[in-house]
Formats: structure tokens, C-alpha cells, sequence
């Protein structure tokens, strides 16, 4: 399976802050943020991965991350000229996928868990990763059976059926690439990942897992510095072991100390 992770968009919720860089490279505690939907790629096994960004910081996310040798993966990059929407993703990534199934990852989600096992279970068809939380209305509400299949999606309803909010993390098999295509646009003018993820449900495929650990969306200024407590929990070991480690080789650091000493 391969990953694409979202870091385009525009980021008009965290102005000023994202005016003059993109909202994926700002700290959540430690570490730029794209670091985390990287890690939770990594950690489920992901090693080939296409980041999507918009065209004025493309080259900062180059410079950042690199081939992906870094981090033991290969980081291809696509540039998003307008940001046409998350569904969009797939479309643009077709070649990279060459027909194979796909993790999709939104660059400013932060998981705690690790999905290792729900990628390494996929077989097929879409499944879609719920939080329970206690504001439904302000998400994408999801409704699972006991197997697990998507009873009823709805994008931020009045009356939830649910508490549970869908994420941004996806799997989807080859037909997804297809299926985005397929798409019109929405009202805002974007492909809708809820309009993708309809086209399985309506077939009848959209399965669901909810998630127990914590998931932030670190879009807002309130999530943005929720998400940084978290990771300083986790990095202090208040909260055990962590899935939140990002796991770096030393090779760069070492050739600039080989550099040095020359
Ligand atoms: P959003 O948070 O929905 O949009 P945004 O990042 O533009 O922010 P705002 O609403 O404050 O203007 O996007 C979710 C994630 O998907 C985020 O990581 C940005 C990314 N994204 C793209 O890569 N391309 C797109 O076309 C859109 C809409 C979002």
C-alpha cells in the first residue's frame, strides 16, 4: 500500500500565522507539523509516500524532508496548484499509485494510536478511522454496525446520529482513483472526500474503525495548541511509550559532522 498525505490547503483559519508559511510546517511542540501524519505512515508500514502541497511552499517541504532517506521511505511530492479539494489527492497522485491501494492522511491530523494493523488488514473497498467526541456536529458523523459498516455518513448535521467523528485518515483500494474522477465539484468548488468516500458507502463497501487513542485536527488556534500539549505529554513520558516518536537517521546529521571534522 502507498500514502498520501495532504499538506496543501490554504490555512485561512490559522491567519496570521499561515500567511507566509504553510499551516503542515508550523511546531506542534517540537517538530514541524507534517511530522506526525508522516510518522503515523511510517509506523503502519507506509515507505512510499506522496506529499501533496501547494506551490508557494513546495520547495520548503524539499527542504525539510528530503528524498525520505531520512526516515528509512521515498517521499515523491505533487504540487496542487489551487486547493481543489482533499478528493483531489487521488486524481493527482494516479501515476504515483500505478493501481495500488492508498493510505490517505490529512498533513494536519495527529493520531496517537498506531494503525499498523488496520493498513496490513485492508483488502479492499474504503474504510474510514471515528472518534468518539463530544461535539459531533462539528464533523463528519459516522453511524457503524457491529461489523463495522458505515450506516450513515453526514457531513456536520444538526441532529448527529452519532458521536462519532470521522477523521482524516482513509484507506481506499485502486477503484478510488476512478471514483475521484467521477466527482463534480461541490458548491465551494472543491472535490469532496465526503463525495469519494459516498461512492463506497452507496456500493456498499465503506467500512469503519473507531479509533481509542487521541486524534487532534490541528486546524484552529485552539487545536493547534491542544495538539502541542499532547505531544509534550507524550515526549515528557507522562503518557507511557508513544506513537508520537519520530524516528530519524542520523545519516544527514552525521555527514555534516563528517564535514566538519574534514
Ligand atoms: P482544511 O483544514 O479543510 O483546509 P485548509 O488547510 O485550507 O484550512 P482552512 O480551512 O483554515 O483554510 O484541509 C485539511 C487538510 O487537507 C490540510 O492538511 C490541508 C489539506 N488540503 C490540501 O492539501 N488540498 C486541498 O485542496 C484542501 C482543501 C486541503
Amino acid at each position: 500500500m502507498k500514502g498520501i498525505i495532504l499538506a496543501g490547503g490554504s490555512g485561512t483559519r490559522l491567519h496570521p500565522l499561515t500567511k507566509v508559511t504553510s499551516k503542515q510546517l508550523l511546531p506542534v511542540y517540537n517538530k514541524p507539523m507534517i511530522y506526525y501524519p508522516l510518522n503515523t505512515l511510517l509506523k503502519a508500514g507506509i515507505k512510499d509516500i506522496l506529499i501533496i502541497v501547494a506551490p508557494e511552499h513546495a520547495e520548503d517541504f524539499i527542504t525539510l524532508l528530503g528524498s525520505g532517506s531520512d526516515f528509512d521511505a521515498r517521499f515523491s511530492y505533487q504540487v496542487q496548484d489551487k486547493p481543489e479539494g482533499l478528493a483531489q489527492a487521488l486524481i493527482l497522485g494516479e501515476d504515483f499509485l500505478d493501481d495500488e491501494s492508498c493510505a490517505l492522511i490529512l498533513g494536519d491530523n495527529i493520531f496517537t494510536d498506531c494503525l499498523s494493523k488496520a493498513v496490513k488488514n485492508f483488502q479492499s473497498g474504503a474504510k474510514i478511522f471515528a472518534k468518539k467526541v463530544h461535539d459531533p456536529e462539528r464533523f463528519g458523523v459516522v453511524e457503524i454496525d457491529v461489523q463495522g459498516k458505515v450506516i450513515s455518513l453526514e457531513e456536520k448535521p444538526v441532529k448527529p446520529k452519532s458521536n462519532y467523528a470521522q477523521t482524516g485518515f482513509y484507506l481506499y483500494d485502486n477503484r478510488a482513483v476512478n471514483f475521484a474522477k467521477s466527482l463534480k465539484p461541490s458548491v465551494r468548488g472543491e472535490l469532496e472526500i465526503v463525495d469519494l468516500n459516498n461512492k463506497y458507502f452507496e456500493l456498499g463497501e465503506l467500512q469503519a474503525e473507531v479509533i481509542e487513542g487521541q486524534w487532534v485536527d490541528a486546524g484552529t488556534f485552539e487545536s493547534l495548541h491542544r495538539a502541542s500539549c499532547i505531544v509534550r505529554e507524550h515526549e515528557l513520558g507522562m503518557k507511557g511509550s508513544s506513537n508520537l516518536e519520530v524516528k530519524i537517521q542520523k545519516t544527514q546529521a552525521s555527514k555534516e559532522g563528517a564535514k566538519l571534522t574534514n
